[in-house]
């Protein structure tokens, strides 16, 4: 029977099985983004349109293809956020968080929304984690910023992983490399993609990170735009390839590299594995020093990363690279009989209180049936409680690896459980 209802195309659910992972991955995530000083931010999951339309780019694909848009019942146009950074510096700019002048280091882990064609490692509903760091222009918070996504995936062991760099220059020269690359591209552009001759137009950088094989064959003797940065971008990118260099982070510079989204000034970046086809980039990230000013606010320099979790996932999967994590019961307690359940359910309680996991069954069903059930849950310790057990005193406690059973006085069974099993 196929059921009428199912997750819409391109979500996924986490089923609890799989929870143990991304607990894992977020566990991980917090501890190496709090010793890094960054602050959890959460925003909301949709927001004005226009935030996205100026601060993404009215003619990225994000912006013209992927956004679910909608209408509220005021007739106002809202998105399901496509992804955290246009938030994050319209959540700045809106509760003033620069006026200490602090640095703002924060951090994110959270869902995204795409309405990309689906296929593996591409969803319609994603998570990321990322970081950002505002307030500052300092090549040093670039190499930050990749320094805590690098070290994270070092963390979790994933090996195969490449750092791609490039600088995409600032309003200053990035326009003049715009014309240059329109002109050494006006005589193949009838060859190009219709993606790419569209792109020709609107954002010709975007031509150079075309998939297809034709376009890159044509692409593959233009000039890189470095050569045409502009001192002050020049200088940037020397000094993030330099402190890389000494943090011992290697990197491959790429002169393809222009990124999905238009708010990038300067440093760009990817992380990509070997590991996932076409879907590569697990990180990308960069610089985007007019983002601020674009979404209406003062010009606020700011540098960060996006990963994505699901991706993350399946590479860790394929290496094995998940702790292994058995489902782990310390106890359950069987009542047969009404007085015997009620000492157990209160029993239970107190157990629970005191930090230990602990389970009962609900159904009044078969002393088989709950022993079954407690192997099937992995219990530590099981302990079978009837009238005769409360009439005596004595509760006999099974530790369920060795069949092991020990008979304890009724009156410190928690205490005594709580002692041996517990935790703190
Ligand atoms: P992005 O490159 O669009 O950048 O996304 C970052 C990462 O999110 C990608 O490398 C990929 O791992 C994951 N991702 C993107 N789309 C999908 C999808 N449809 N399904 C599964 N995973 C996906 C940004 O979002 C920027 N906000 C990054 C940033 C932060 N730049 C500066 N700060």
């Amino acid at each position: 029977m196929t059921l009428q209802f199912q997750t819409p195309r391109g979500t996924k659910d986490i089923l609890p099985g799989e929870m143990p992972k991304w607990h894992y991955l977020e566990h991980v995530l917090r501890d190496i983004f709090t010793k890094y000083n960054f602050r959890e931010i959460r925003t909301p999951v949709f927001e004005d349109t226009d935030l996205f339309a100026r601060g993404i780019g009215g003619t990225t694909d994000i912006v013209q293809k992927e956004m679910y848009t909608f209408l509220d019942k005021g007739g106002k146009s809202y998105t399901l956020r496509p992804e955290m950074t246009a938030p994050v510096v319209r959540a700045y700019l809106q509760h003033h968080l620069g006026q200490t002048k602090a640095l703002q280091k924060m951090y994110y882990i959270a869902p995204m929304f795409r309405q990309e064609r689906p296929q593996a490692g591409r969803f319609r509903q994603f998570h990321q984690y990322g970081v950002e760091i505002m307030g500052t222009q300092a090549p040093l918070a670039d190499v930050e910023i990749i320094t805590v996504g690098v070290e994270f995936l070092r963390r979790l062991g994933l090996k195969d992983i490449h750092l791609k760099l490039n600088s995409v220059g600032c309003l200053v020269c990035r326009p003049v490399y715009k014309l240059e690359l329109q002109n050494q591209l006006r005589p193949v552009l009838e060859q190009l993609c219709g993606d790419c001759r569209n792109r020709f137009h609107t954002n010709p950088l975007r031509i150079l990170d075309c998939k297809k094989e034709n376009c890159r064959a044509l692409t593959e003797e233009v000039d890189p735009i470095d050569n045409y940065l502009c001192d002050e971008c020049k200088s940037h990118f020397g000094e993030v390839k330099a402190l890389l260099t000494e943090v011992k982070i290697p990197f491959e510079p790429d002169k393809r590299l222009v990124r999905g989204l238009d708010y990038y000034t300067k440093t760009a970046f990817e992380i990509i594995t070997d590991q996932l086809g076409s879907q590569d980039a697990i990180c990308g990230g960069g610089r985007y020093d007019m983002l601020a000013k674009e979404i209406g606010g003062d010009a606020v320099p700011g540098v960060g990363f996006a990963a994505g979790l699901e991706r993350l996932i399946t590479v860790m999967d394929k290496a094995g690279l998940f702790p292994e994590t058995d489902p782990h019961l310390d106890l359950y307690l069987i009542g047969l009989g009404d007085a015997a359940r009620s000492w157990v359910y209160r029993t239970a309680m107190q157990l629970r209180r005191n930090n230990l996991i602990c389970e009962i069954d609900y159904q009044q069903r078969s002393l088989k049936a709950q022993m079954r059930e407690a192997n099937r849950l992995n219990a530590g310790f099981t302990a079978i409680v009837g009238e005769n057990e409360l009439k005596n005193g004595s509760i006999p406690l099974k530790k369920m690896e060795t069949g092991e059973q020990s008979d304890i006085p009724i009156e410190v069974f928690a205490g005594e459980i709580i002692k041996s099993v517990g935790r703190s």
